[in-house]
C-alpha cells in the first residue's frame, strides 16, 4: 500500500482528484468505482475543474458507485442516485448510460445486486475504485463483521453509521437503516483502488486500516491484501498511523 500524507486536507483533496485525471487523461473511457459522503464532495468539485481545464475528458468513462440507501428512490434528493448527478454527473454532461448505482427501490434486491454484479463484470470489472473509509472501518457499507468476501448485497448499518449520515438529511426525517452495496469481494477484484481520508475523525479507522490486524473487525484492513492501493489523507487522519 502506497501512503501520501498532505498538511491539508485540500492538498490530499487535490492529490485525489488529480490521479482519477490522470487515469482519464490516459484512457478516456476507464471504468470508475465511485463513492459518495461528505469527503468526495470536494474530490468531484476538483475534478470537475480539471476538466474544464482540458487536464481530461469526464464525458467518456464508465461508472459503477459503490452504494445506494434501500428504499429510497433516484429521485429522491437525499440518494446517492441524486448525490452523483448534482456533484458530478450533470456537470460532466456524461451521459446517464454510462453511469450504474444499485437500485435501492427495486422490488426484489437480491435480483438486483446479481444484475450489479453482473453488469460490471460486463463492463470489463473496475479500474480505478475511488474509496472513502467509515469511523468504524468500512469501506462501501461493509460495516465491520461482514464478510471479507462478500458481494453487491443488502447491509444493515451500524448505529453510529445512521448516525454519521444523518447530517445529511432535514431534521425530523428517517434516516435509512439499510443499503445495497458493493461487497467487500466486489471491491477488492478492482484492478487499482484509491481511499481517501480527511479529518482527525478517520485517524483510528486509518491506522486499523494500514497497521492493524486484517481483520472482519475493520473491513478496510482487507486493503493490505491488495496488489494495488494508494491511500491518501491529510495530516489530521493519518495521526494515528505508527
Ligand atoms: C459512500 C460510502 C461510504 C463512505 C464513508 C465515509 O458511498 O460507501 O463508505 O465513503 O461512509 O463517508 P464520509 O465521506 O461522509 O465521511
Amino acid at each position: 500500500m502506497k501512503i501520501l500524507i498532505h498538511p491539508t486536507s485540500e492538498g490530499a483533496v487535490k492529490a485525489a482528484a488529480l490521479q482519477i485525471a490522470d487515469l482519464l487523461a490516459a484512457r478516456p473511457e476507464a471504468v470508475l468505482g465511485l463513492a459518495t459522503g461528505g469527503t468526495m464532495e470536494p474530490v468531484y468539485a476538483a475534478l470537475i475543474d480539471l476538466v474544464a481545464e482540458g487536464q481530461c475528458r469526464g464525458d467518456r468513462f464508465t461508472s459503477f458507485n459503490l452504494d445506494e440507501y434501500v428504499g429510497l428512490s433516484a429521485d429522491h434528493p437525499q440518494s446517492y442516485h441524486h448525490y452523483m448527478r448534482r456533484h458530478l454527473f450533470d456537470a460532466l454532461g456524461v451521459p446517464a448510460a454510462q453511469t450504474h448505482l444499485p437500485a435501492g427501490d427495486a422490488p426484489d434486491l437480491a435480483a438486483e445486486a446479481q444484475r450489479y454484479e453482473a453488469r460490471i463484470a460486463a463492463a470489463g470489472g473496475i479500474d480505478l475504485q475511488l474509496l472513502g473509509i467509515g469511523a468504524n472501518g468500512h469501506i462501501g457499507f461493509n460495516e465491520p463483521s461482514s464478510s471479507l468476501a462478500s458481494r453487491t448485497r443488502v447491509k444493515t448499518l451500524t448505529r453510529s453509521t445512521v448516525e454519521a449520515n444523518r447530517r445529511f438529511f432535514a431534521e425530523g426525517e428517517a434516516v435509512p437503516v439499510h443499503a445495497l452495496t458493493m461487497g467487500i469481494g466486489t471491491v477488492m477484484d478492482a484492478r487499482h483502488i484509491l481511499l481517501l481520508a480527511t479529518g482527525a475523525g478517520k485517524a483510528r479507522a486509518v491506522a486499523g486500516m494500514a497497521e492493524g490486524p486484517v481483520s472482519a473487525a475493520c473491513p478496510a484492513s482487507i486493503l493490505q491484501m491488495h496488489p494495488s492501493v494508494v491511500l491518501v489523507c491529510d495530516r489530521a487522519a493519518a495521526a494515528d498511523l505508527r
